[in-house]
């Protein structure tokens, strides 16, 4: 499918969709979020596709929502715009194949909120984060309100949202909000060299762990460990668990054909 603001590239297994609007620091215009929606669902369609890393170009991941739509939004249309993007976000974290965010730059507003909405984020030591909306006037509106807190906690998220203060990629580190921070020249290939590692699994094992942590943090302890064991039981039926179980006792690699 051919894309404008986003570009999306596969390599044996591996899909990298870059945002694309370098000279608006990828600032996400309606047209671009529409464009993430159907880059994730196309690497969710593709059987040949194992897991995806989302970067952008130039010396931002992504600054923002575009700041020259909100301008003149009325409520019924920011209401839609925050539903519009809330729904694609989540087509990203509820994809069965893993999704890595590979920031390279500015991640503000709906770009931290973009990096949230993915499995694991890895920062370049230029990456700066922050949810500035407050200084617009407005709140986040594509989840920032939801996943910070559960990613760093409700303190150190009100802290952020309420300040819309920029922190470093060290901070970001030391509050759990990104996984691990490389040199910006290592950045794409420590996020290829994860996602790899991941591939090497079984990916049944993989879409199971995505759901029941996605799912199962919003659920009861109860609820969620229920998923656990259900998720655990579904496996004990398929071929990857009878190849990665012999593989190991044949002291040989697995090879998972994810069935
Ligand atoms: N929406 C629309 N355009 C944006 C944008 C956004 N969120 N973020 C950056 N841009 C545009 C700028 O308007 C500028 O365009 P221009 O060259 O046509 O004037 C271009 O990207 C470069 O940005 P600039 O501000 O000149 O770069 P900088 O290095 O001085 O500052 C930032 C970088 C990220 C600090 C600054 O661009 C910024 O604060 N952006 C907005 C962040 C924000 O509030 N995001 C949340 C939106 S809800």
């Amino acid at each position: 499918m051919p894309y404008a603001s986003i570009e999306l590239s596969v390599a044996d297994r591996v899909a990298t969709i870059t945002v694309n609007r370098p000279d608006k620091l990828n600032a996400l215009n309606a047209a671009t979020i529409g464009e993430l929606g159907d880059a994730i669902d196309e690497v969710r369609r593709r059987d040949e596709i194992g897991g995806v890393i989302l970067t952008g170009a130039g010396r931002a991941f992504v600054a923002g929502a575009d700041v020259s739509e909100l301008a003149s939004q009325t409520p019924m249309q920011a209401r839609q715009r925050a539903l519009r993007g809330q729904q694609i976000f989540r087509r990203f974290e509820t994809s069965s194949k893993p999704v890595i965010a590979a920031v390279n730059g500015f991640a503000l507003g709906g770009g931290c909120e973009l990096a949230m909405a993915c499995h694991v984020r890895l920062a370049s030591d230029a990456a700066k984060f922050g949810q500035p909306e407050v200084k617009l006037g407005i709140c986040p509106g594509y989840g920032g309100t939801q996943r910070l807190p559960r990613l760093v906690g409700m303190g150190r998220a009100l802290q952020l949202l309420m300040t819309g203060e920029m922190i470093d990629a060290a901070e970001a580190y030391r509050i759990g909000l990104v996984n691990r921070v490389v040199p910006g020249g290592e950045l794409l290939g420590t996020a290829d060299a994860m996602l790899r590692q991941m591939l090497a699994n079984g990916p049944l094992a993989l879409s199971s762990c995505i759901e029941a942590v996605v799912r199962g943090t919003e659920t009861s302890l109860d609820d969620g460990l229920n998923l656990e064991a259900n998720h655990f039981a579904l496996l004990a039926g398929s071929q990857d668990m009878a190849e990665g179980t012999r593989a190991f006792l044949e002291k040989r690699p697995a090879v998972f054909g994810g069935r």
